[in-house]
């Protein structure tokens, strides 16, 4: 079982092994999280990384080199988008963080970095997201070192109060 945190913080100012990216689906950088993991990798270098792939469907991760983070590697999975909850958004956000987790294990990273994915731009609403996240992360058969970085503090209490309900 992988073994999870909950901290507050800027994801770019945290070291480890993978950082994850929310990202888009044509993996072009953005503003949120996204764009400030551009910024501090290093945008030039992480747009032509990222260009090579030919984007990533909803709930799916690639990876790219970390650049100028403090980390091996980045993972852009891009999270749905939220429609009212009749259109997949829980089971593609639930893959989101799973095969990112697949893919930090494949690169034999041990220590694994997430934001909220989709809660942002994406509109994911906050206390339907945490709970899948948390159940994700709890659920797969690792044991990874995963930290759940949030930047404002009603994300830190959603995912605080999601965990403690598990
Ligand atoms: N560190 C940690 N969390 C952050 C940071 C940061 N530096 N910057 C933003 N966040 C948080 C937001 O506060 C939010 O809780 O990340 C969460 C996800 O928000 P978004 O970045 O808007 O991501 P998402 O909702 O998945 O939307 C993805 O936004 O910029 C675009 O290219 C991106 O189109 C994609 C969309």
């Amino acid at each position: 079982m992988a073994h999870l945190q909950i901290i507050k913080g800027d994801i770019t100012k945290i070291p480890a092994d993978a950082i994850v990216n929310a990202a888009n689906t044509e993996l072009k950088g953005g503003g949120g999280v996204d764009g400030a993991i551009h910024q501090a990798a290093g945008i030039t270098a992480l747009n032509a990384a990222c260009a090579k792939l030919h984007g990533c469907p909803t709930g799916q991760a690639k990876v790219t080199p970390a650049f100028q983070l403090a980390a091996k590697i980045i993972i852009h999975t891009p999270g749905p988008i939220w429609r009212g909850g009749d259109n997949q958004e829980a089971k593609l956000l639930a893959a989101c963080y799973h095969n990112s987790l697949q893919k930090a294990q494949e690169y034999h990273c041990q220590t694994v970095l997430f934001p909220s994915i989709s809660t942002g731009v994406y509109g994911y609403p906050l206390h339907l997201a945490a709970p899948i996240a948390i159940h994700a992360i709890r659920s797969f058969p690792t044991d990874l070192s995963v930290q759940m970085v949030c930047l404002d503090e009603a994300t830190y209490q959603a995912y605080l109060i999601a965990d403690a309900a598990k």
